[in-house]
């Protein structure tokens, strides 16, 4: 473990390591909040990264120390297609964790891609609104970064980054050709807990360059009051 001004920052030998810490992390962030507050709301990253964290925690020495009846799933990005898409991030969760975990439907909180993006992400704001209320404070927020220092759909030079006032916007990606749906760094940055998970050589210049403080997307993540934990592998390892 070694301190990092833009939070702490954990490196583990390979991305199984880093896997088995991050439910492990997830399993005590859930335990605090259930504690303080009696339910723990969570954002999930999507991407390829945390889909071995995510089936750890449906394997049963995880599963079984979630209080699954207390937990709300959000996600923190959605692509813009239907729930059944293989680019779907909720297909990708429920693939491998929710079909597996005994958590209400009710508790799980989709962002519904395949709707037109505005209306989307206003009903997605809506629905945060009802679930946190007006300080917006998730519990845990998981985020993945991709190599241009991306994170959730913060893409760099794209107008979801500047925004200041809204929780969820549409976003449209040049690069991809293609809308998102995001949380934006208000809400990112309301959280009580933020963790990225990161692995694989392809990080490791993004995330030396957000070290050495160029403001890429995942480098604007700070949280205000709450804590930033970065989880990443030895291949991601800036040092
Ligand atoms: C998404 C994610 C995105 C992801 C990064 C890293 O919808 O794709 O929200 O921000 O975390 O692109 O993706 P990998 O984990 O696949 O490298």
């Amino acid at each position: 473990m070694s301190d990092w001004r833009n939070g702490e920052i954990k490196v583990y030998a390979d991305a199984d390591t880093l896997a088995q810490a991050a439910a492990g992390h997830f399993v005590a962030q859930a335990a605090e909040a259930i504690a303080a507050r009696d339910r723990f709301v969570v954002a999930l990253s999507g991407g390829a990264t945390p889909r071995a964290t995510y089936a750890l925690l449906a394997s049963w020495s995880y599963a079984t120390r979630v209080d699954w009846l207390r937990v709300h799933i959000l996600w923190g990005d959605e692509r813009c297609v239907s729930p059944d898409h293989r680019n779907s991030n909720y297909r990708s969760v429920h693939q491998v964790l929710l079909s597996k975990i005994p958590i209400p439907t009710v508790n799980v909180h989709r962002i519904r891609g395949e709707t037109e993006p505005s209306w989307a992400a206003m009903a997605y704001e809506s629905e945060l609104e009802t679930l946190l209320g007006s300080d917006g404070r998730f519990d845990l927020v998981l985020l993945g970064m991709g190599d241009d220092g991306h994170t959730a759909s913060l893409f760099p030079g794209t107008v979801a980054l500047e925004e200041q006032t809204r929780w969820v916007v549409e976003n449209y990606v040049e690069k991809l050709n293609a809308w998102r749906i995001t949380l934006t760094l208000p809400i990112i940055n309301a959280a009580r807990q933020v963790t990225f998970l990161v692995s694989g050589t392809p990080k490791a210049e993004p995330l030396a360059r957000i070290q050495a403080g160029e403001p890429l997307p995942a480098g604007l993540v700070r949280p205000t009051e709450g804590k930033l934990t970065w989880l990443v592998d030895q291949q991601a390892n800036p040092e």
